[in-house]
């Protein structure tokens, strides 16, 4: 045999010989692996829970009843499930690196989702997450509000009501369905005021392929239970009269829905102009309830705006909303930004909104992806 074939058939056994060692360990940490009980300590003994190991921490955690915010579901890609773990940490995961910074990271700030629990563990949590809830409800209405966006009407059942600040957002539960062996969970922004306590709106815009869009669009009827678990967000309105401007695009429209309302029923009358894009005139949607707002709320202003084909009956804005928005605010350092929708559309806001000097810290959002 020539040095070279040795060379090769030597690093092609040490190769094999690693991947089944690794799959090995994989099969190991997934069939056999047993972490026994353990103690998760949260806020220093504020609540202790006895648990089965060998989960991720952020479903350890819902399984008892202790809810982190998550938007992505738990696959470790939206970074909300943050929390401080200050003892029993295990080694930090590749998917967390990407997620955290340096500053995060030296506080002990872990992604719950991406930690498995294999022992006792202390851990630290913002006191407002001891209050979310899980509710289950029954679905009163369902309706079209676009060819792409249903509005849900769930009435809670158990616990019958939901305290809440408009612009905060609910998780709701798709279950196991087809090729999806395990429930899921998704953020919606709650469309309804909060003095309807008994009700959550929300507003949800398919998403093609989507496991709970699909669900709810496909197989979701009236009459069904559905359990959601939340309220989370500090997305919300300031106590203060600054002038607001609002970007929303879709169902971006939730938070807002409910702001407007809540505004209305409370007497709020700050000046406010509402920026709502859409592609086309199929796309618009509450263009009605919106005109009568503007009537009881002088000070309230909506400009839906159109960016798609121009060959149609539309009378009113058009453009990209961003070129909508820099077209009819004026210099704002006083006003203060609220946006929800995609991160494409909430970062071009951003960079315009900061160009019409409105402080960043000035600017809230909620990215919808
Ligand atoms: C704080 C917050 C509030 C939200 N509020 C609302 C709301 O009020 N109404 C609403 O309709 N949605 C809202 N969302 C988005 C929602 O949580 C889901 O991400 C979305 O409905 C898709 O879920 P899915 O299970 O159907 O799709 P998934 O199975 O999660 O995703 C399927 C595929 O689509 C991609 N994808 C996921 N979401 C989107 C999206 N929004 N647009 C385009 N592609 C996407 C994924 O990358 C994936 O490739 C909110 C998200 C956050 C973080
Ligand atoms: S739930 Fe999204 S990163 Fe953990």
């Amino acid at each position: 045999m020539s040095g070279m074939a040795f060379v090769l058939i030597s690093t092609a056994v040490v190769a094999a010989t690693c991947l089944v060692s690794a799959a090995i360990l994989l099969i190991a940490e997934r069939y056999l692996a047993n972490y026994g009980q353990c103690t998760i300590d949260i806020n220093q003994g504020a609540k202790k829970l006895d648990v089965q190991g060998g989960k991720p921490l952020l479903a350890t955690l819902m399984q008892q009843q202790v809810f982190i915010p998550s938007a992505c579901g738990g696959r470790g890609t939206c970074a909300y499930c943050k929390v401080t773990i200050t003892d029993g940490a295990p080694p930090i995961a590749p998917t967390e690196l990407t997620l955290l910074t340096a500053e995060e990271l030296k506080k002990c700030i872990r992604i719950s989702c991406q930690v498995k629990v294999r022992n006792d563990l202390a851990i630290q949590i913002p006191e407002e997450l001891f209050l979310v809830k899980q509710y289950t409800g029954v679905v009163e209405r369902i309706r079209d509000l676009t060819h792409d966006i249903k509005e849900l009407r769930i009435r809670l059942v158990e616990p019958a009501a939901i305290e809440f600040t408009p612009g905060q957002y609910v998780q709701l539960e798709a279950p196991a369905y087809g090729d999806n062996p395990e429930p899921v969970y998704r953020a919606y922004s709650i469309s309804s005021p909060p003095d309807d306590t008994g009700h959550v709106e929300l507003i949800i815009r398919l998403v093609p392929g989507g496991i709970c869009t699909t669900w709810v669009f496909t197989m979701l009827k009236e009459g069904d239970e559905v359990r959601l678990n939340g309220p989370y967000s500090e997305f919300c309105l300031t106590e203060g009269d600054a002038e607001m401007v609002w970007i929303a695009g879709g169902s971006g429209m939730a938070p807002f829905w409910s702001m407007a309302r809540h505004m209305r029923e409370h007497g709020i009358r700050r000046p406010c102009t509402y920026f709502f894009g859409a592609v086309k005139e199929r796309d618009l949607f509450f263009l009605d309830e919106f005109r009568a707002l503007e009537k009881e709320m002088p000070s309230f202003r909506f400009l839906p705006a159109l960016s798609g084909a121009e060959n149609d009956s539309w009378a009113g804005e058009r453009g990209l909303i961003t070129q909508v928005v820099d077209r009819h605010v004026a210099a704002g350092a006083n006003a203060e930004g609220y946006l929800c929708g995609s991160s494409g559309m909430i970062d071009a806001s951003i960079k315009v909104l900061k160009a019409k000097g409105i402080p960043e810290d000035r600017i809230f959002y909620d990215k919808f992806t």
